[in-house]
């Protein structure tokens, strides 16, 4: 048995070291059109920031793990074929702004029918819309060799930043198809770590929508929480206070409840859209709709949020300057995908404020180009005054307290283990006063801010906006 893998993404790099490690025996080729992302994962320096990947990398890296841009070879050898390329949302065309781009799986799809021989197992990794496995077979069934495949669903379920963790003890493997044998080969790979009894089979459609419906229901529960944090501010009552309260009833349960200024995220947003637009597709309008609202609450959410800092600040931040602390959609990764910092530091650039932003794993190109894509509409035009504010209103610095200098106010919008030592006390003799704190994840201690003598403002604590 050979496995390769197209992608080697926040996906697909991840989750075939995990195979790699857990069966020496079974030679994994993860393959990339992207070689400068291809040399990363060979070098001391993986492409993403991920808690005990590098640990597992070099363990089977060099062993039976291997990455190259060489899809052909990869593909033409591999008994069993993993798809974990992007599907982002369609930015043009029909469907923009909600369909995802099937660019990149058909590619995927037309290659190996074009290079492949023999039987192949083609495994459906990407998150994609339900029944695009009908048009993955369609494009298979033109190869002319005589080769045949069985195609398979098998969502992946990991959440970054808790990555190896997730992939070591997943709750459950998702194993969706037609074919017994095929489900039956690709479960004995994971049968290798995983109780069978964890292993659920079913059919391909059930597969594909399991994964689009887990994270509606997550992102769903965020915007729930959120939608309350609002309510707390208007009425004095703690959001964490509630969400602890609600979290005890067993039918509810405690996870997935913390109020913050947005979920960001590869996955949350865009599977979401692509809900929507199938519901739509299928003319369920109703249904659309109640999904659609997640979606809504959360921009209303990081909106809000924004606009609570400008209110706060005596209904101006033009010219002063505000540390921001995190760019990345959620600690322990440097993937910045949708995250809510991106739109918060959006919205209060176009109030003219001054932004230092500091994260522990994100680039400064990321974040500059992030910025300008968000300035910009659909079609990625952005205007000479949103490109300036861009290039002159923003500097990257490289520690919080460099951030917080000379600063009016910092706003945390990545929940980063770091910020909570901080010393308070010596940031704020660098601040001008009052010297705010905007809490967008509840993780600084407000006690003791208090004390400091911060205005604090959380998320649905009573107090923000004033
Ligand atoms: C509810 C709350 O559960 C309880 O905590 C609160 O104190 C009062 O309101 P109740 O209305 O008595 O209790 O019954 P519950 O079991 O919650 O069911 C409410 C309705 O939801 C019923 O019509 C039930 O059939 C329906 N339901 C419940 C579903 O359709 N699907 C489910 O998965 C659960
Ligand atoms: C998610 C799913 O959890 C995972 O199963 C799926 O495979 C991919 O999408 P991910 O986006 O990596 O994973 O991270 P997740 O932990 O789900 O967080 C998503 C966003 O929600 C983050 O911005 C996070 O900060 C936010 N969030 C999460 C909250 O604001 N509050 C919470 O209680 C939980
Ligand atoms: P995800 O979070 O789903 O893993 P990423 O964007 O991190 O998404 O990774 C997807 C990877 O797939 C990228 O590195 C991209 O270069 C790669 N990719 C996209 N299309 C192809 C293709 N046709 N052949 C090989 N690799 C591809």
């Amino acid at each position: 048995m050979k496995i390769c893998c197209i992608g080697a993404g926040y996906v697909g790099g991840p989750t075939m070291a995990m195979i790699a490690k857990q069966c020496p025996d079974i030679p994994v080729h993860v393959v990339d059109l992207n070689q400068a992302r291809i040399d990363a994962w060979n070098s001391d320096e993986l492409p993403i920031y991920e808690p005990g990947l590098d640990e597992v990398v070099k363990e089977a890296r060099g062993r039976n793990l291997t990455f190259s841009t060489d899809v052909d070879k990869a593909i033409a050898e591999a008994d069993m074929i993993f798809i974990a390329v992007n599907t982002p949302t369609k930015t043009f065309g029909v469907g923009a702004g909600r369909a995802a781009n099937l660019e990149f799986i058909e590619k995927c799809a037309r290659r190996i029918a074009e290079v492949a021989q023999g039987h192949k197992i083609v495994v459906e990794k990407s998150t994609l819309p339900v029944r695009t496995a009908e048009a993955v077979k369609r494009i298979l069934s033109s190869a002319n060799q005589g080769a045949t495949f069985d195609v398979l669903s098998n969502p992946e379920f990991l959440a970054e930043g808790t990555a190896i963790e997730d992939l070591l003890n997943p709750d459950r493997v998702l194993i969706g198809g037609e074919s017994e044998a095929a489900i039956e080969a690709l479960s004995d790979v994971y049968a290798r770590w995983v109780p069978k009894t964890q292993i659920l089979k079913t059919n391909l459609w059930s597969s594909e929508l399991s994964k689009l419906t887990a994270n509606a229901f997550l992102a769903q529960r965020v915007s729930s929480i959120n939608a309350i944090s609002a309510l707390c501010e208007a009425t004095e009552a703690d959001v964490d206070e509630v969400a602890r309260a609600i979290g005890m009833d067993s039918r509810i349960g405690p996870k997935f409840l913390k109020a913050s200024v947005g979920f960001g995220g590869s996955c949350f947003q865009k599977d979401i859209l692509n809900l929507v637009y199938l519901c739509e597709h299928f003319g369920l309008r109703e249904v659309a709709a109640y999904w659609e609202q997640v979606v809504i609450m959360n921009d209303y959410q990081k909106r809000r949020f924004a606009e609570g800092i400008c209110r706060t600040m005596f209904s101006t931040v033009s010219d002063k300057k505000i540390a921001i602390w995190g760019f990345a959609f959620k600690k322990d990764t440097n993937d910045t995908r949708e995250s809510a910092a991106i739109y918060v530091c959006r919205d209060l650039l176009r109030e003219r404020a001054r932004l230092a932003i500091y994260d522990p794993q994100v680039p400064e190109d990321k974040m500059r180009f992030d910025l300008l894509a968000a300035m910009g509409d659909l079609s990625g035009t952005v205007s000479d005054i949103d490109r300036k504010l861009v290039e002159n209103n923003v500097t990257v610095v490289h520690s919080a307290e460099a951030a917080a200098e000379e600063a009016h106010a910092i706003a945390v919008l990545t929940e980063w283990d770091e910020f909570k030592s901080l010393d308070f006390k010596k940031i704020i003799e660098t601040m001008k006063a009052p010297a705010f704190v905007f809490d967008g994840r509840n993780v600084l201690n407000r006690a003791m801010l208090d004390e400091v003598g911060f205005e604090t403002i959380g998320i649905g604590k009573s107090g923000i906006g004033g």
